[in-house]
């Protein structure tokens, strides 16, 4: 890739920009993983995982990416045959219910218009109406990246629950992780799947299981063929003692990463997302564009897909934004490409990093075609200035 002169802008929702504290923690020799020091840094490493996850039990860190967590989330806990609960709620959810049935899972996938969260009272119905409890576990994605649509997972458990149901419950946190409230363990979550490199700000490259106790009961007599994934051979690595190599200098980024979370306080990154988010928003709406997701407060705080216009192609948009600006877009996925774009506000990002890929987007929308109704920085700049900064007050006290 040649040299551009000044920041590249990532706008993609993920990989996310790595902060320099997590580049500079990675720059360093690489370390012998059976030593005692790294098993004393990786235990503790697992530890304060915990307080990301909101979680009391184990969390496993495989070398590999989402798609890795979600095969260790089913493989551990399923058997051949079992049926799960899905919600199509876009493209991560469609490609998480084709591994499923490929494990030999037998998938009841909810339908969807790829324009909100899932819908606990349909999920809610489906657990009812299976009397014979062949379903085993129900599987959301909280943040669905593809369309920028978050479903309530709290009112999930709740729907869950209301139907007397026994199935396992296990959530895709890939993208709300980090980014937007997720609480593990006062949620009823069973497992909830994470990796590297969204609002973590650490390169793709780990996956992450946050493990409840009924899934490690489930995985004691669960069927399904597993090794590199089993959580049997993993349990050693919450005290630091990995079953493989693990990818030594990843898990430096993600030490410098997890403190900077905890540094910054867990409610205060919340909160900042939110604020980011609504500022883009509020650009979206101002150039007269459609947000994806047609639920206002099922919208995400990590990232927003925004429809094109009829005749316009989001990709061409993204392929001058990258070539004019400098700035990396997200592109639709599956059924939506070409329809719309994605702007992520995830992860190293402040008020200025987000104003100037917003403006990266007011300029290129007149390139492609797009004529904005009115200016959408001006708008995103007005909310920013109507809400004070998450922790600001308390860096101005210091
Ligand atoms: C919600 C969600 N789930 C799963 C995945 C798959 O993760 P990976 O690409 O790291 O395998 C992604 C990737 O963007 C995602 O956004």
């Amino acid at each position: 890739m040649p040299y551009r002169p000044g920041r590249h802008f990532l706008q993609v929702p993920g990989p996310t920009n790595i902060p320099e504290r997590v580049l500079r923690a990675m720059s360093r020799p690489t370390y012998d993983h059976r030593s005692a020091e790294f098993m004393g840094f990786a235990a503790g490493l697992s530890s304060d995982l915990k307080k990301i996850f909101r979680s009391s039990g184990p969390v496993y860190v495989y070398s590999g990416s989402g798609t890795g967590a979600w095969e260790a989330a089913l493989s551990n806990t399923l058997s051949p045959g079992d049926g799960v609960l899905m919600a199509e709620t876009g493209h991560f959810a469609t490609l998480w219910s084709q591994m499923a049935t490929r494990l030999g899972l037998v998938v009841d996938f909810i339908p969807g218009d790829w324009r909100r969260g899932a819908d606990p009272a349909q999920i809610e119905d489906r657990l009812r109406a299976d009397k014979a409890h062949k379903i085993k576990a129900v599987c959301i994605v909280h943040n669905e990246t593809s369309t920028g649509a978050v479903t309530p997972i709290k009112a999930v458990r709740k729907a869950i629950d209301a139907a007397n149901h026994l199935a396992l419950f296990f959530v895709d946190s890939i993208s709300s992780l980090g980014s937007m409230e997720y609480r593990h363990d006062d949620w009823g979550v069973d497992v909830t799947i994470g990796c590297s490199q969204k609002g973590l700000m650490v390169p793709p490259g780990l996956g992450l299981n946050a493990v409840g106790v009924k899934a490690l009961a489930a995985s004691k007599t669960a069927k399904l063929p597993r090794y590199f994934w089993d959580w049997g051979l993993m349990t050693p690595s919450t005290e630091g003692n990995y079953p493989q190599t693990p990818s030594i200098n990843l898990l430096f980024g993600l030490r410098a990463a997890v403190d900077m979370l905890l540094e910054e306080g867990l409610d205060n990154t919340i909160a900042r997302h939110a604020r980011l988010a609504e500022a883009t928003r509020a650009a979206v709406q101002a150039w007269g564009l459609d947000i994806q997701c047609a639920v206002p407060e099922h919208r995400s705080n990590s990232v927003t897909a925004v429809v094109v216009p009829q005749g316009i192609d989001a990709d061409a948009l993204r392929k001058i934004a990258l070539e004019q600006f400098d700035m990396a877009l997200g592109t639709g996925l599956g059924k939506v490409k070409g329809r719309l774009f994605r702007i992520a506000h995830m992860g190293d990002t402040n008020d200025l990093t987000q104003a100037g890929a917003l403006c990266g987007v007011e300029m290129t929308l007149p390139l492609a075609g797009i004529k904005p109704k009115a200016s959408g920085v001006a708008a995103a700049l007005k909310v920013l200035a109507s809400k004070a900064q998450p922790g600001a007050q308390q860096a101005a006290a210091e």
